[in-house]
């Protein structure tokens, strides 16, 4: 049996790994989180990564996040092989060229909306957009009348927008989410996916992790992992992917 084709070529690749395996040992027991796993994100993917729990999904998440590192394989981010960067130019990558997504949003409490968007600006000189911009992001995710909220004055579907938001603010070439759902009711979690999926359509790059079946088929694509391998990779039918916001 050949292995899942997960693998293809060409300049608009945002993201590519190739054999990549993470090994973890603890007390003598080895752990294969990842085992020799390929995949190639196109500009524009949106991609679900599904599997049983300790099949690798957040393992997989955080090699492409930059949070972590292979034990071996490659990994070339926005045309830059990042497999062995030290951990400062790890954390300059991840600022420049990713957008997080956490399932408990992992907004700061003391910080109204419009400055947990900025958050991500902090790490770099500001410039004379930067405050329009944000401004213009909350408005995008439905927020421009809550700028001055802090986040427990606010929903957990709101406060999940304002993590979008943030997300967005160094317009980064790959969006990564685990679980951003998770903790959202059936409804609020199909408006956050309307979100993701009309980001996408407007051409982000997006990968989301999901145990959720109705999440997964949102996506354009889905990977599922079983004991740190890619078993299968599945296209999802334009029609599937609707939003299904209100069924019952
Ligand atoms: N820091 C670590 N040290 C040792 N083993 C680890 C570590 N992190 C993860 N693992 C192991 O690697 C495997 C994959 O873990 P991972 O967190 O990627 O699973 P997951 O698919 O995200 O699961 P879940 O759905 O429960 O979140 C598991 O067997 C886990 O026990
Ligand atoms: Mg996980």
């Amino acid at each position: 049996m050949s292995e899942p084709a997960a693998v293809a070529q060409g300049a608009d690749v945002v993201a590519s790994i190739r054999d990549v395996s993470k090994l973890y040992r603890l007390e003598g027991q080895e752990v294969r989180a990842l085992d020799r796993v390929s995949l190639d994100l196109r500009r524009g993917d949106f991609v679900a990564i599904m599997g049983s729990s300790g099949s690798g999904k957040s393992t997989l998440l955080n090699v492409l996040g930059c949070l972590d590192r292979p034990t071996s394989g490659s990994y070339v981010l926005a045309g830059r092989d990042v497999a062995r960067l030290d951990d400062a130019a790890l954390s300059r990558v991840r600022g420049r060229t990713l957008g997080f997504v956490f399932q408990s949003y992992n907004l700061i409490p003391q910080l109204s909306v419009v400055e947990n968007i900025a958050l991500p600006l902090a790490y770099r000189p500001r410039q004379p957009g930067d405050h329009g911009r944000c401004l213009a992001l909350a408005r995008l995710v439905g927020l421009a009348d809550r700028l001055g909220h802090r986040p427990t004055q606010l929903s957990g579907g709101q406060q999940q927008r304002v993590a979008i938001a943030r997300a967005l603010v160094n317009n980064p070439a790959l969006i990564l989410a685990d679980e951003p759902t998770g903790n959202l009711d059936t409804a609020t979690s199909h408006e956050i996916m309307d979100m993701l999926a009309a980001l996408n359509r407007a051409g982000r790059t997006i990968v989301l992790v999901t145990h959720e079946p109705d999440i997964a088929a949102r996506a354009r694509r889905v990977v599922r992992l079983r004991d740190g391998r890619i078993e299968s990779v599945t296209e999802n039918p334009a029609d599937d992917r609707e939003s299904h916001t209100g069924d019952s």
